[in-house]
């Protein structure tokens, strides 16, 4: 009874041991939100590691570009003068629907220029796809499948005169499966959106005569165009015009008169809708109505 009374006594709000255990609480806890606070905020506002950003929902994918290239020392490909070019017509017309034939060590570059626009990517090589996605999985990226082959290139001028499927009058890609220069297996999302801009730089500077070669990506890239419904035009740019099946089909399918621009080895169209003009792609005159 009286070890009770003790102990209650103690305890009791006015005794000693009780208000040093209420400091003890309060300090403790003032000490573990302070805590948590400042763990909560490092990880936010951070410059930690990759593996912390890509955890977070709003990263600025501007920002982390230019953290990838400052740090890498693989650079694209393309000239700063060329690249201006490109550059340029973002800047005028962009966000903007921008489809890339090809993943490389530009594709963060293109898709960070494009802030607010949607930018994809077709690459024909399903492990390149995996290596680039790796280092940068904010891209976005399809495999294609080719049905050419780069060595194949002047017989498939012949196969576009006599194939009716790849006449302009029909001009259609998706399940085109009988003209070999159409991507008739792309996604829908490709077949559904209008594509303001049209980059064709793939594949490889390597030039190997099994390689796909560009020619279905360049009829296609003129496809699309022509069937554009939206005003104004397709703005489809070129690289590598220095070799020769890449000019070929350029000046058969882009159409010398739609040649806006050439620097380095770029060339620039702008390409309207085929609503805007009658005939063949280049054998074109401006309706007058
Ligand atoms: C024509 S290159 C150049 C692309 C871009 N202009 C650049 O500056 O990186 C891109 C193509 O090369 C092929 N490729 C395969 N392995 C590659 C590698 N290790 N580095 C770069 N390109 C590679 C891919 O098919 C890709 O579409
Ligand atoms: C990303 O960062 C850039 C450069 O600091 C800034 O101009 C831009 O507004 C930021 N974008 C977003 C979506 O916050
Ligand atoms: C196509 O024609 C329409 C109607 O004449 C015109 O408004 C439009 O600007 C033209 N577009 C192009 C790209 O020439």
């Amino acid at each position: 009874m009286k070890k009770n009374n003790n102990n209650s006594q103690q305890l009791k709000p006015e005794g000693p041991w009780f208000l040093f255990l209420t400091v003890l609480v309060l300090i403790g806890g003032a000490l573990l939100i302070v805590f948590s606070l400042q763990t909560t905020s490092s990880s936010l506002l951070s410059c930690g590691g990759a593996l912390g950003r890509r955890a977070l929902p709003s990263r600025n994918e501007t920002q982390l570009a230019i953290l990838h290239y400052a740090t890498s020392r693989v650079v694209p490909q393309q000239t700063f003068e060329e690249i201006m070019v490109s550059f340029n017509v973002l800047q005028s017309i962009g966000p903007c629907n921008f489809l890339v034939f090809g993943l490389g060590h530009d594709s963060l570059m293109w898709a960070s220029l494009n802030p607010g626009g949607k930018t994809l990517f077709l690459e024909e090589d399903p492990k390149w796809v995996q290596t680039v996605l790796k280092d940068a999985p904010a891209l976005r990226a399809d495999t294609v499948g080719y049905r050419t082959q780069l060595s194949e290139a002047d017989q498939l001028l012949k196969h576009y005169q006599s194939e009716p499927d790849c006449s302009t009058e029909k001009s259609f890609l998706r399940g085109n499966d009988k003209c070999r220069l159409a991507l008739n297996k792309l996604s829908d999302e490709v077949y559904d959106t209008e594509w303001d801009m049209i980059m064709v730089d793939t594949p490889r500077g390597t030039y190997f005569s099994e390689a796909p070669g560009r020619m279905a990506a360049i009829y296609s890239a003129a496809v699309m165009a022509r069937n554009r419904k939206k005003s104004g035009v397709t703005h489809v740019f070129l690289h590598d015009v220095n070799r020769r099946v890449e000019q070929m089909y350029a000046e058969k399918f882009l159409c010398t008169k739609y040649l806006v621009k050439a620097e380095g080895r770029l060339w620039h169209f702008e390409i309207p809708p085929s609503a805007n003009v009658s005939g063949d792609f280049c054998y074109t005159t401006q309706r007058s109505s």
